[in-house]
C-alpha cells in the first residue's frame, strides 16, 4: 500500500482510540513479534535514542512513526532499564507538538546535566512548500515528558537541509555535540559544536578526517574514548559495494585513532563496518555505572521493506553489546546481563560430518547457542537453524579462507529484493567460537568472541525449528551449548 503524505503525517491523537487499539490487536498477532528484543507496539520503529543512565536506571529512547509500517512523523518512544535486560515502556516522551519538530522529532542523543536527563535532538520542520529546515532543540526529561527550545537554528552556511542527529559529550567543563551533516558539494561529514552551558552552542567546525569525499550524507555520529583510542561511529549513505564490504543500502562503521580536540583534526585507520550482517544501522553508545560503554543499533534499514509491513509494524532494537579495543581492534560482546534470560541449558558434543547430523534433542526459535570448535578438519563447514524442511537459515565457515558467510537463501520470507543472499566476513584468527542469539525473527552473531558480529532479520515459518550440521568433506569436533531464553 502507498501511504499519502498526509497519512503519513497523521498524529497519534488524531486517530480515535479504537482504531489504534486495532492496530495494536493487529500487530499483536503477528508471528514473527520478538520475545527478547525491543520492537514497536505498532507502527515502525528506527534509530535508538536519547540513550543514557541516570540514577540507578537507563533512559532509552527509539523513533517512532506510530500508525504504520513506513517513515512517517517520528515521536520519541521511552523505555526505562535497571539492566538493559528488562524494560518498563512509558510510551512517547517527545511528541512532534511544536513549530521546530512539526513534522518530527528525529534522532539525537541524552546525558545528566546538574542531575537532569538532557536530550538533544532533530526537529524536523518543513516549511509550507515543504522546505526541510532542521532545528537542534534541547528537552528536560521530567517522567515521561518534556521542556524543548530550540538551541541550533537551521544548518550552517556551507551545509545542506541534511543537518542532524546530535550526539553529545561532556569533557574538561565543555559540552560538545557531533551533528550529521551534508556539504552543499553533497558529500558527507560531521560538524562539531560546544557549550559551556548546554544552553549556549557555538559552531566549531569540522570533525577533519580523510574522508573528503565519501558518500553524500553521513547519519548518526557518535563519539567516544575508549581504552585509549578515540572512536568515531557514523552512518555514511551513498557508498558503493566492494567485494564483500559495503553490501547493504546505508553502511554503519567506525574511524579508529587520535582526534585532536584543539583542532578537531582526527588521525585514523580506514572506515571499518561495525556489523557485516543484513540488517544494522544508526546504533548509539552510552556509558553503563560501570564505566562501560554499550552501543545498541537498529536492526533494520532505511528504504527496504520487510514481511511485517503486512502486518503494520516494523523494525526492532539489536540486544545491547559492550564495546572495548583489544590488540588495536574494536571488539563486540554481548552485555553480560543477558545471561539473565537464560532457561533450560542443554549441551552436545560431537563431530560434525559430511553428512547432516541433526541435533537432537536440539530445536528451537528463541535461545543462545554457543559453539565452540574445538577441532577443524573439514574444508567448510555449516550450522543450520531455523531448519523446517524447505526452510533453513545457514552459516558456512571456510577454513582456508577464514571466511563466515550467512546464508539467508532459504531462510524464509525476505522482505527485501536482495541482490545477493549472503553475507561474508574474513577472520584474523581460525573461528573457534560463535555466539548465536536467535529470537522469533532475527540472528545475531558473535564470532571469536567479538571480532565481529552479523546481525539480520530473518522470517521463518513456526515450524522452522531444527538446528543441524555438516561439513563440505573433512570433519569438525563441535561442543554445543544451547540456553532457551525467555
Ligand atoms: C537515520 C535517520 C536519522 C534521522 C532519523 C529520522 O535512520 O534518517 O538521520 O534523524 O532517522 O527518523
Amino acid at each position: 500500500m502507498e501511504w499519502t503524505r498526509e497519512q503519513r503525517y497523521t498524529k497519534l491523537d488524531q486517530m480515535s482510540e479504537e482504531n489504534y487499539q486495532s492496530l495494536l490487536d493487529a500487530t499483536a498477532q503477528s508471528k514473527w513479534r520478538q520475545h527478547y528484543h525491543i520492537q514497536p507496539p505498532t507502527g515502525l520503529l528506527n534509530d535508538p535514542n536519547g540513550f543514557v543512565f541516570h540514577e540507578g536506571q537507563y533512559h532509552l529512547f527509539y523513533q517512532w512513526f506510530p500508525l504504520g509500517p513506513v517513515h512517517g512523523i517520528k515521536y520519541w518512544y521511552h523505555l526505562t532499564s535497571t539492566d538493559l535486560v528488562t524494560f518498563n515502556e512509558l510510551g512517547p516522551a517527545i511528541l512532534p507538538d511544536t513549530l521546530w519538530d512539526s513534522h518530527g522529532a528525529y534522532s539525537g542523543s541524552g546525558i545528566v546535566v546538574n542531575n537532569e536527563v538532557k536530550l538533544m535532538y532533530t526537529g524536523n520542520h518543513r516549511t509550507q512548500d515543504w522546505q526541510r529546515v532542521p532545528y537542534q532543540l534541547v528537552a528536560t526529561l521530567k517522567g515521561n515528558q518534556v521542556s524543548k527550545q530550540p538551541v541550533i537554528e537551521g544548518p550552517e552556511a556551507g551545509y545542506t537541509e541534511h543537518f542532524r542527529d546530535p550526539k553529545v559529550w561532556y569533557e574538561q567543563g565543555m559540552y560538545y555535540a557531533v551533528i550529521g551533516a551534508q556539504r552543499d558539494n553533497m558529500t558527507g561529514t560531521i560538524v562539531v559544536y560546544q557549550s559551556p552551558d548546554f544552553q549556549h552552542w557555538t559552531f566549531t567546525g569540522e570533525l577533519a578526517t580523510d574522508y573528503e569525499d565519501f558518500g553524500y550524507m553521513w547519519e548518526c555520529p557518535d563519539y567516544f574514548e575508549l581504552d585509549g583510542q578515540d572512536i568515531v561511529l557514523f552512518c555514511p549513505q551513498g557508498i558503493e559495494p566492494a567485494g564483500d564490504a559495503f553490501n547493504n543500502i546505508y553502511q554503519s562503521g567506525y574511524l579508529m585513532g587520535h582526534l585532536d580536540k584543539e583542532n578537531f583534526n582526527f588521525s585514523h585507520d580506514h572506515f571499518i563496518e561495525l556489523d557485516n550482517g543484513f540488517d544494522f544501522y544508526a546504533p548509539q553508545t552510552t556509558l553503563g555505572p560501570q564505566g562501560e560503554r554499550i552501543l545498541i543499533g537498529w536492526m533494520g534499514l532505511p528504504d527496504t521493506d520487510y514481511p511485517t509491513d503486512n502486518e503494520n509494524w516494523a523494525h526492532c532494537l539489536t540486544l545491547p553489546r559492550v564495546l572495548s579495543v583489544e590488540n588495536h581492534k574494536l571488539m563486540q560482546r554481548p552485555l553480560p546481563a543477558l545471561t539473565q534470560l537464560r532457561g533450560t541449558v542443554e549441551t552436545a558434543e560431537g563431530y560434525a560430518m559430511k553428512h547432516n547430523v541433526k541435533l537432537h534433542p536440539y530445536e528451537g526459535d528463541c535461545y543462545e547457542l554457543i559453539v565452540d570448535v574445538l577441532e577443524n578438519e573439514s574444508t567448510e563447514f555449516y550450522i543450520e537453524l531455523r531448519v523446517s524442511k524447505k526452510e533453513s537459515t545457514r552459516l558456512i565457515y571456510n577454513q582456508a579462507d577464514k571466511c563466515f558467510t550467512l546464508d539467508l537463501f532459504d531462510s524464509g520470507k525476505l522482505g527485501q529484493s536482495l541482490k545477493s543472499y549472503t553475507r561474508s566476513v574474513i577472520l584474523e584468527a581460525d573461528l573457534k567460537k560463535m555466539q548465536i542469539f536467535v529470537d522469533e525473527s532475527s540472528i545475531e552473531i558473535f564470532l571469536n568472541d567479538g571480532e565481529k558480529v552479523m546481525t539480520s532479520r530473518i522470517f521463518p515459518g513456526e515450524d522452522a525449528r531444527g538446528i543441524r550440521t555438516s561439513t563440505e568433506s573433512g570433519q569438525v569436533y563441535f561442543r554445543f551449548t544451547k540456553y532457551d531464553l525467555k
